[in-house]
């Protein structure tokens, strides 16, 4: 049984809400919330990328603004990103290489209680594709999740086919758990995942030689 304390809102999970700014590091990024001037960089590498991400993402709601090119509908996307984050649903951040915006990746769906979890999402600019930087990525946000947020388990869902994704699971040896079938609704289609599941226990054993790699 785990003790009563672990199920309360770990501390570092209410940093955003005091405003103070949050940056977690990498090796070679730097991974922090987007803010209402990341606009024109956000919509740049988002169009720029269109269907190089439209194939593993939800298809877009035709009645809501597009925060691509909608500066207010960003501001908003923002804003609910900052409240998610502040009442402990999910971390939303951005991506940043040489300080310029490069993707983002997210720990979404956190459930509290028994389960102390969440999920990993994630993509990166063409441009910046093929140097391992969501690896590093991965690693940044759970190791935040971990020893901040003070939660037991992230779990990354992937497309099988989706051999990108599946191959920054294989450089992280993340332990992979089984199929889900018709987990998400991809681009119109109900697609089977792999669900990959990565732990505390298994960072405490690892995180000396992760961190060595990835993070320092
Ligand atoms: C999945 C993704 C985040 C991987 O990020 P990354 O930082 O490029 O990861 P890696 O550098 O480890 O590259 C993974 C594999 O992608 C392939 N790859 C590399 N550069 C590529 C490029 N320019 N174009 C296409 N594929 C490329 C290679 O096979 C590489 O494996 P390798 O290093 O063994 O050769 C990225 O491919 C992406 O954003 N894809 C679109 C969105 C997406 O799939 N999101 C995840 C949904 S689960």
């Amino acid at each position: 049984m785990s003790s009563p304390s672990s199920h309360q809102l770990h501390p570092a999970s209410v940093i955003a809400s005091s405003g103070a700014p949050l940056r977690l590091y990498g090796k070679r990024i730097v991974v922090r919330p987007l803010v209402a001037t990341d606009f024109e960089a956000w919509s740049e590498v988002r169009h720029r990328n269109g269907e190089w991400l439209s194939k593993w993402e939800p298809i877009k709601s035709a009645y809501l603004p597009d925060p691509a090119t909608n500066r207010d509908a960003f501001n908003n996307r923002c804003t609910a990103r900052d409240r998610e984050r502040q009442t402990g649903g999910s971390y939303a951040f951005g991506i940043f290489i040489e300080g310029s915006f490069a993707g983002e990746v997210n720990i979404n769906n956190v459930v509290r209680s028994a389960m102390q979890c969440g999920t990993i999402g994630y993509w990166i600019d063409v441009a910046r594709a093929g140097k391992s930087y969501m690896s590093e990525a991965v690693l940044v946000v759970s190791k935040y999740a971990f020893e901040d947020l003070g939660l037991h388990r992230m779990e990354i869902c992937i497309i099988p086919r989706n051999y990108n994704s599946c191959r920054v699971m294989e450089k992280l040896g993340i332990r992979q758990e089984g199929l889900a079938e018709r987990f998400l609704e991809i681009n119109g289609v109900w697609e089977d995942h792999v669900r990959y599941g990565f732990t505390v226990e298994e960072w405490r054993q690892r995180s000396e030689q992760l961190s060595a790699e990835w993070l320092q």
